[in-house]
């Protein structure tokens, strides 16, 4: 197999733009296209003010900066970047189906499908195809088919690559990642991606398996890792009715090196575009094998996770004597995590929806996401009008704004910011008496306390 020159990726979000970037960072002869059906996204990623790029990522501004322009390009034609690739990666969404078979559940594959039609209607050379979203197992099966069914007679090699990044850490991730897995049946089209990796990425860290470990190891390492959040969260509220003080448990337990200390900090519920995701189409393909018991198992991790946030929103009704109607909760944060714009499953939307359910007014502040994409995530969820909600929930560009004349505060992102700020000034515009409920155990209690507020944390 001839070495790649051209690679193609469809799909410029959260993957596929970091992936593709770091990619050309480090392999400046492969001329690396990205291209997306959304226009405004592939302004964003030309725009020449590199704060203006669509995915918010520390360092990704460097790297997008010393690479684009060379051999990296964003691009909306995207029939002309099948055709001139070797190599094309798809990297489009994968969300839980919304209508008919395995709604709520299975994993919506016709993004993929159309990609792989396009492919192979344009295709008039040779392409290796890599599985960059999260699929089911066994999609490449699917993917094959449509590929050679559909296509020109030339020949496709699919690649299972799914990508391990964490939002907030996308780059030092993609800079040295824990490992990269490569699933597929070809020697030669698994060694050519691997010479993409090995550009940085220490050979021994380069795993290669069958397609469909592949597929399924993706699904498990997210399922695995979401497990854990809510096993502490799981104790968090076990801790709170004990003494326990759940930071102490997961210090003690992750000293273990059997458990290990990481994803054990309990929160107000995981969040983001793919634990839930991806745990539920686990669910849905173990029940489609009637594996009821291991679809059981992994569904008690979402249940765990919605319990969580909703008892964080109780916990702040109950607190409040037991109504928030027409009272100010100034909520610290609305991304899913710390150093993201990205609010896809925020634990801050639901706990949002619970307290405007009972009239509270929410004012919302978040250091990186806009005003229109809080409207438009409770919007989608259709529980009330969309005038409603603007009646309801206010969005603010400063803090101190946000808990000014507020009953309480709602910390529901860690952001580092919120450390910092000037509690004792807060205190002073603050109704009395003066509540904060940290979802993220991120402040101070004692500084707190001391400063006259009510602080509630997870698991204390
Ligand atoms: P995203 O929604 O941010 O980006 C997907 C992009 O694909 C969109 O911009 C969309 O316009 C584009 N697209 C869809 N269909 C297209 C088509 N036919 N032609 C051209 N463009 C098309 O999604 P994401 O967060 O980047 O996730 C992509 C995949 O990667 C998902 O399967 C996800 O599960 C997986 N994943 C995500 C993360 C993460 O941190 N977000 C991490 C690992 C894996
Ligand atoms: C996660 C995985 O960590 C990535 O490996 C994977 O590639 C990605 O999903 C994906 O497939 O999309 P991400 O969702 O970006 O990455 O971020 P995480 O750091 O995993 O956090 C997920 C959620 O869990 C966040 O809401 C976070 O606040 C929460 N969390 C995480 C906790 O509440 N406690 C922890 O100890 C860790």
């Amino acid at each position: 197999m001839k070495s790649i020159k051209k690679i193609t990726c469809i799909g410029a979000g959260y993957v596929g733009g970091p992936t593709m970037s770091v990619i050309a960072q480090k392999n400046p002869n492969v001329e690396v296209t990205v291209v997306d059906v959304n226009t405004a996204r592939i302004a964003g990623w030309n725009d020449e003010n590199l704060d203006n790029l669509p995915v918010y990522e520390p360092g990704l501004d460097g790297v997008v900066g010393e690479a684009r322009g060379r051999n990296l390009f964003f691009s909306t034609d995207v029939d002309k970047a099948i055709d001139e690739a070797d190599m094309i990666f798809i990297s489009v969404n994968t969300p839980t189906k919304t209508y008919g078979k395995g709604k709520g559940q299975a994993a919506d594959l016709k993004y993929i499908e159309l990609c792989a039609r396009q492919i192979a209607a344009v295709a008039k050379s040779d392409k290796i195809v890599v599985e960059k979203s999260t699929l089911p197992v066994r999609t490449a099966e699917a993917l094959k088919s449509i590929l050679d069914n559909t296509g020109n007679g030339v020949n496709f090699h699919i690649l299972s690559n799914p990508e391990f990044l964490a939002e907030g850490t996308a780059v030092t991730d993609l800079h040295n990642p824990d490992r990269v897995l490569i699933g597929g049946e070809n020697a030669e089209a698994i060694e050519a991606l691997v010479q993409v990796y090995e550009a940085w990425v220490p050979r021994e860290r380069i795993l290669t398996t069958n397609l469909w470990s592949s597929e399924l190891s993706k699904l498990v390492a997210n399922a695995f890792l979401a497990q854990r959040v809510s096993s502490i969260n799981a104790i968090s509220e076990l801790c709170e009715v004990t003494g326990a003080n759940v930071d102490e448990v997961s210090r003690a337990i992750g000293h273990d090196s059997r458990i290990g200390a990481k994803f054990l900090k309990a929160s107000v519920g995981f969040g983001g575009s793919c634990f839930q995701k991806d745990i539920l189409n686990l669910v849905y393909i173990a029940r489609s094998y009637n594996l009821t018991a291991v679809a059981d198992y992994w569904e008690q991790v979402i249940i765990l996770n919605d319990h969580q946030k909703v008892r964080f929103a109780e916990n702040i009704i109950k607190t409040l004597y037991n109504t928030v109607n027409g009272k100010n909760i100034a909520f610290l944060g609305w991304a899913f995590k710390k150093d993201t714009n990205d609010t896809r499953e925020s634990a801050a939307i639901y706990v949002a929806d619970h307290l405007l359910d009972e009239e509270a007014n929410v004012i919302v502040y978040d250091p990186k996401v806009p005003a229109e994409q809080i409207y438009k995530d409770l919007d989608y969820l259709g529980t009330r009008s969309p005038e409603e909600n603007r009646r309801l929930v206010r969005v603010v560009n400063d803090p101190y704004e946000a808990l000014s004349g507020a009953h309480a505060a709602a910390v529901l992102t860690e952001w580092d910011e919120f450390k910092d700020y000037d509690w004792a000034k807060i205190k002073e515009t603050m109704k009395r008496p003066s509540f904060v409920f940290d979802g993220r155990k991120l402040l101070g209690r004692t500084e707190l306390e001391e400063l006259g507020f009510i602080y509630y944390a997870i698991g204390e």
